[in-house]
């Protein structure tokens, strides 16, 4: 079978040598497209693909169509807002995500960049502690869980929403739970937001919820930018001049919302939350072993087009 890895943001080397290792051992042929910059070059290397890895690469219909001979698609990392899953579905192809693998990368990074703000982005001047402050988990699955463990050993208080984990597994954690997305906006001085984008949550963090923050709020977004509504964020920091913004992913309107509030708001300048040599190597090997699993057995856990 031919395996294409396809990443517009390469892996690190260690994973793409791993992956290889895994494709090439299990019989298969390892095919490599990197730093592509147009989606005619997805579409032709996808033609004669049995298998696909890809990162945030965006998996359209079009490639699903132009991939006449692919069985499976693996998405090396948790969202996979990325792939079309009814072209997938549509044209018989199983898709994959490989979650949990990055997982730690991305809650290193929220902690970083809550230090970063807090320390007015290294600039001169006083800052401030994270010690004491209540950080809230919007969603917590994988990262929301990791970024309360690593908030808990800062001293900070750490609480958490989300209507699809029990209360209980919340608490054992040492977390509070909080039955209320408007309740845990209320109370945190951080809130690190850890929705999938999907249709429910698309613009669905707004005004009426970050204006709920208290003074000084902060809004550390290593999630996707589409669940944020850019112009009522626009409008919460024009009001609120205590309100801080800081994200992985840039919003559409960054250079506007840097240019209005200066070190209130940071972005990276490309998405890095996953990108150490960990988590690259974790979720390739993840990828690459769950297609070999796949042609072997039939494997379909993970599959994310049931
Ligand atoms: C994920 O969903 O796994 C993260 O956002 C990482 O995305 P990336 O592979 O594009 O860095």
């Amino acid at each position: 079978m031919k395996v294409l890895l396809a990443t517009d943001k390469p892996l690190a080397k260690a994973a793409v040598d791993g992956i290889r290792t895994i494709v090439e051992g299990a019989g298969h042929e390892l095919m490599l497209l990197e730093k592509y910059t147009t989606p005619q070059e997805l579409y032709s290397a996808s033609e004669c693909a049995d298998a696909m890895i890809v990162r945030s690469d965006k998996v359209t219909k079009e490639v699903i169509s132009s991939a006449k001979n692919l069985k499976i698609v693996v998405r090396a990392g948790a969202g996979y807002d990325n792939l079309d899953l009814a072209a997938c579905t549509e044209h018989g192809v199983v898709a994959m995500n490989t979650p949990g693998q990055n997982s730690n990368a991305v809650a290193e990074l929220a902690i970083g960049m809550m230090i970063s703000v807090s320390r007015n982005c290294f600039n001169p001047g006083t800052g401030s502690e994270l010690k004491n402050k209540t950080i809230g988990i919007h969603a917590y699955g994988n990262v929301g869980r990791l970024v309360a463990k690593l908030a808990k050993g800062f001293d900070m208080n750490v609480i958490a929403f989300d209507p699809f984990v029990s209360p209980e597994k919340i608490i054992n954690d040492g977390v509070t739970p909080v039955s209320t997305l408007e309740g845990l906006y209320e109370k945190s001085d951080f809130l690190s937001l850890h929705i999938p984008a999907n249709e429910q949550t698309k613009k669905s963090v707004g005004y009426s919820l970050i204006t709920r923050m208290p003074k000084g709020g902060c809004i550390v977004n290593t999630a996707r930018k589409e669940v944020i509504n850019e112009d009522e964020l626009l409008k919460a920091l024009e009001e609120r001049s205590d309100l801080k913004y800081v994200t992985d992913i840039a919003a559409d309107n960054q250079s506007l919302l840097n240019e209005k509030f200066g070190n209130r708001v940071f972005a990276t300048p490309k998405k890095m939350g996953a990108e150490t040599a960990e988590a690259n190597i974790n979720s390739g090997i993840a990828a690459a072993t769950q297609i070999v699993k796949f042609f072997s057995t039939g494997d379909r856990t993970f599959q994310v087009n049931k």
